[in-house]
């Protein structure tokens, strides 16, 4: 693989990051890290969406302008990604001077082209989903049914782009790449829509809606939400209808665009259109992924039950975000819905981190120092029982991570930790130490630190602290490329003292957590 191009959707500013918004910055993130192990070139887009009747209504109602209410918000997201070490290349806002530029020029393009013109049109807006929707879409009570409101009557003279015109295209393109659309069971209901699709408004009236970016060359009409927003994707690197960049050359398609179940629609059909228009290539493959429920319930302001990644981490005295990305990159099976609740969150790291992978290494290690002072003798090193088990781990987690089947390379990793465990208890170094076969105990605690090493790599776009300090602890190089990564990772000499071996993470409710954190 050459270079790899990763998005997540960019998400409403009209107030702060939730559980939501983290799942998927923390599912892309992971497998934006497990694919910087795999090649050189990789870039990862995320962002803020700033336009729109929504966040002008609520600006608003906080008595602040737009300007200053989406800087004030757009902050809180970037805060809340650095908490959770999301690893991005850029964080692009649209309402950056360069991005409404190119906005501008794309819409020209498109109008100049035909593809865009103007129509009379009256419709029923949900500015929840910012988009205009049809009878049928609406619940027997005339409501959106994502949001729960009635949407408003709108009668304008618009924009609107002819997506008709890339309809028979777009079906043929979901239907010759079965993967397009991830996971693949979603296609049939993108294909259902595709049937009764018709062209979409591009822009709104000024009068209407002045938070936006305004039509070149048109004081009355201003640029509508979606076409801004997608063209995210493009922008951020440097596209430009009169000459791209060199960074838009090398990375655009991307390789994978993440994003919620409830905008598939907006991405798998109305952006190919938009992309067609413009004559450029079609991503490789768009990652719809389900939602986070708190306790089994959907999260909502009214209900009163939206959590923040940040209060999470301040409820368990986390220093670290490593727990929370593990609990949240795992909670649910590629596509479908996961859930969180605290007492899940408590018992399946505790379960997985500590109990199993850091106290492995910590009472490999430990013996290591007991026994051997520390030190590996190169009759230690050589056949490995445990070899082939850690190089099928590597090739079903490179596996899994090729089909964006996060979970699943996680409970992969756990396996090889189970298995190691296995093989400890099996062997019983202290027994064979007591027994005077001392050789072989050392083998098998170097067997066990070879192990180790593998699920020091894996584990790392999981937990990248974690990983960073099992590998000091290991001596073990972190930067290594998969392709490079075998089970002979550890050479003969002195490998660690008494006072550098440490609880790569400790249990969340320990005695010594609670201290550490109080520090
Ligand atoms: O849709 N569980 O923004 P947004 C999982 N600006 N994912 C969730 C979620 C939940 N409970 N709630 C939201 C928008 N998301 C547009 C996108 S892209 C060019 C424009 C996800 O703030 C949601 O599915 O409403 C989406 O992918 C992202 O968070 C932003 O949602
Ligand atoms: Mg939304």
């Amino acid at each position: 693989m050459e270079k790899f191009y990763i998005t997540t959707a960019i998400d409403y500013v009209n107030g702060a990051p939730h559980i939501g918004h983290a799942y998927e910055k923390i599912l892309t993130d992971v497998i934006y890290r497990h694919f910087t192990q795999r090649c050189d070139k990789t870039y990862f887009l995320t962002g803020t969406d700033e336009h729109g009747i929504k966040i002008q209504k609520t600006s608003k109602e906080n008595n602040m302008s737009e300007k200053d209410f989406c800087d004030m918000n757009a902050q809180k997201f970037k805060d809340a990604w650095k908490a959770l070490n999301i690893d991005y290349t850029k964080f692009i806002r649209t309402t950056d001077e360069a991005h409404e530029k190119v906005v501008q020029k794309i819409f020209k393009k498109l109008l100049d082209k035909g593809d865009i013109y103007k129509h009379s049109y009256t419709g029923l807006y949900c500015s929840g989903c910012e988009a205009f929707l049809s009878e049928k879409d609406l619940t027997e009570d005339g409501l959106c049914p994502d949001h729960q409101k009635k949407p408003e009557v709108v009668s304008e003279e618009n924009y609107f782009f002819r997506l008709t015109k890339y309809k028979d295209a777009i079906i043929k393109h979901i239907k010759i790449n079965p993967d397009f659309i991830v996971p693949s069971y979603r296609a049939n209901e993108v294909l259902n829509q595709l049937e009764n699709i018709e062209d979409i408004s591009v822009s709104r009236s000024k009068s209407n809606v002045s938070w936006n970016i305004p039509v070149l060359g048109d004081d009355e009409q201003g640029i509508y939400v979606w076409i801004d927003a997608l063209s995210n994707y493009i922008t951020a690197l440097g596209y430009d209808p009169d000459g791209s960049s060199d960074l838009f050359e090398d990375f655009w398609p991307a390789d994978v665009q993440v994003i919620g179940k409830d905008i598939l629609k907006f991405h798998s059909i109305y952006w190919l259109g938009i992309l067609m228009a413009l004559d450029l290539p079609l991503p490789k493959h768009i990652l719809a992924h389900g939602w986070i429920t708190i306790d089994q319930t959907k999260m909502s302001k009214s209900l009163g039950n939206v959590i923040s990644p940040t209060s999470i981490m301040e409820a368990f005295n986390l220093e670290i975000s490593d727990p929370l990305r593990y609990y949240m990159a795992s909670a649910a099976p590629c596509g479908k819905d996961g859930n969180y609740s605290d007492e899940d969150f408590k018992e399946k790291v505790n379960a997985h981190l500590a109990n199993s992978m850091g106290n492995l290494l910590n009472r490999t290690l430990s013996m290591l120092v007991k026994y051997f002072e520390g030190n590996i003798k190169p009759e230690f090193l050589g056949k490995n029982e445990l070899a082939q088990a850690a190089i099928d781990t590597v090739k079903a987690v490179k596996h899994h991570f090729d089909y964006y089947e996060v979970t699943e390379a996680a409970q992969k990793i756990i396996e090889l930790v189970d298995i190691t465990n296995k093989y400890v208890t099996d062997n019983a170094p202290w027994t064979l130490a007591k027994e005077g076969n001392i050789e072989k105990c050392g083998e098998v605690l170097t067997n066990v630190l070879e192990v180790m090493c593998v699920i020091t790599s894996l584990i790392y776009p999981f937990c990248p602290n974690i990983a960073q300090k099992m590998a000091e602890q290991l001596s073990f190089d972190i930067n290594i490329k998969l392709d490079d990564l075998t089970c002979s990772n550890i050479k003969a000499g002195h490998l660690i003292d008494k006072e550098n071996i440490k609880p790569v993470f400790l249990r969340m409710d320990s005695e010594l957590a609670d201290k550490g954190s109080k520090k």
